[in-house]
């Protein structure tokens, strides 16, 4: 009996060897990350657009960030009167999927670059905010933290460079109470001209675990003519072409200035820039009014989510360009670039060729999260699309 048992100790012992191997393997080499972000203002949209974190799927995304997180007295705080509830929903999600990391965004669009800037520029007050940050991160179950401080400029430049630097070696210390260290990332311009004002890549790619390349809003109403938002590569077809708008430029510039790869997340948009035309005219680079008007649900002119631009797509005619991999629709005097899982497949191709770490979306609450727009009760087509081609052997 006794080497019949050693036989199957050793052999189950072998197997489970092997299986580790290979959930190792899987883990190594297919392990492209789907960085996600939530707004929590989306809670506000009417009947089916409203949305709140349990309305995500935890197996989505390797990485869900939690949009925006206030400053108050230079100390990380609350945005949104109920945040602490949303928080705690979302961290909920862990509790199905162990593996996913979420992160708190702090700043955004409407928080203003000044603030950041006075704030980052003051030893002092840095060190009130960096010391603030993991225990309020701990507090609601975050694992880290996301930097969307948009933009710094010229003379921010340095300041964030210290701010990065600074947050990390304070990560790092906090971890040594034995802790899984805190997870430090920012949202980064895909812009050149701001690139090269704000940001010293080679510095705080040292610092950042990951990189959230906004590799759209390349085009918007403050230019005079139609144009796609996050095209994949230059137009060729616009008469006068713009080589740095365009998500191919900007993560061959950022390798270039020394981000490396595996850091890199490329930006996909689950919403569309719209514009009114001005003429007849309906092709990229015709004339414009204004931005597009807006969407039923989102509110604001000149941007769709992509549950409003499947409506949109009712009886319009859509465009692929092809040199740019985008597709735009147009119907009577409303222009609308955005992206479709044909355009989405091409773009993880690209970011796979490149060895990028994987794939940043704005946002989860802009795709069709219900499965109720777009048809096909598919929920989430666009950010699933992105993940099944990011698995795709
Ligand atoms: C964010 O913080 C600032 C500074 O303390 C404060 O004036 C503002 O009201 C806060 N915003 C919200 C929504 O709490």
């Amino acid at each position: 009996m006794v080497p019949l048992i050693s036989l199957a100790t050793s052999l189950a012992g072998g197997w489970s060897c092997i299986g580790f191997a290979i959930l190792v393997l899987l883990q190594c080499c297919s392990a492209y990350k789907l960085v996600c972000y939530y707004t929590s203002w989306s809670q506000y949209r009417e009947g089916a657009a409203r949305c709140l974190p349990d309305a995500i799927d935890p197996f989505l995304c390797t990485h869900v960030i939690y949009s925006f997180a206030n400053i108050s007295d230079n100390e990380i705080d609350t945005f949104e009167w109920n945040d602490v509830t949303l928080y705690d929903t979302l961290n909920s999600l862990k509790k199905r999927n162990p593996n996913l990391k979420t992160l708190l965004s702090v700043g955004g669009w409407s928080f203003g670059s000044q603030r950041f800037s006075k704030l980052a520029s003051n030893t002092q007050s840095r060190r009130t905010f960096i010391k603030s940050v993991p225990p309020f991160l701990r507090t609601y179950g975050f694992d880290g933290l996301d930097l969307a401080w948009i933009y710094p400029g010229r003379r921010d430049k340095r300041h964030f460079t210290t701010l990065v630097k600074e947050i990390k070696d304070e990560f790092e210390k906090e971890a040594q109470s034995g802790t899984e260290q805190l997870l430090l990332s920012a949202a980064v311009s895909a812009g050149k001209v701001n690139l090269d004002l704000g940001y010293d890549i080679p510095q705080i790619s040292q610092y950042l675990d990951i990189i959230n390349l906004m590799t759209y809003q390349f085009h918007g109403a403050w230019d005079q003519t139609t144009g796609h938002h996050s095209p994949l590569y230059k137009s060729q077809e616009d008469a006068s072409p713009d080589r740095f708008s365009n998500a191919d430029y900007a993560v061959g510039y950022m390798l270039r200035l020394g981000a490396p790869a595996n850091k890199l997340v490329m930006g996909i948009p689950t919403f569309g820039k719209s514009f009114t035309l001005a003429s007849s005219e309906t092709g990229i680079g015709a004339p414009i009014s204004g931005p597009g008007i807006a969407g039923r649900f989102t509110k604001e002119e000149g941007i769709l989510a992509y549950y409003e631009i499947c409506d949109f797509l009712h009886r319009a005619t859509v465009h692929r360009l092809h040199g740019q991999n985008v597709p735009y629709a147009t119907k009577g005097n409303q222009w609308v670039g955005y992206d479709d899982p044909e355009s989405i497949k091409i773009k993880v191709q690209y970011l796979r060729n490149k060895q990028l770490a994987g794939a940043m979306v704005w946002a989860l609450d802009l795709d069709d999260f219900r499965g109720s727009f777009c048809g096909q009760n598919q929920r989430f087509p666009l950010t699933g699309t992105i993940k099944d081609a990011l698995l795709a052997a």
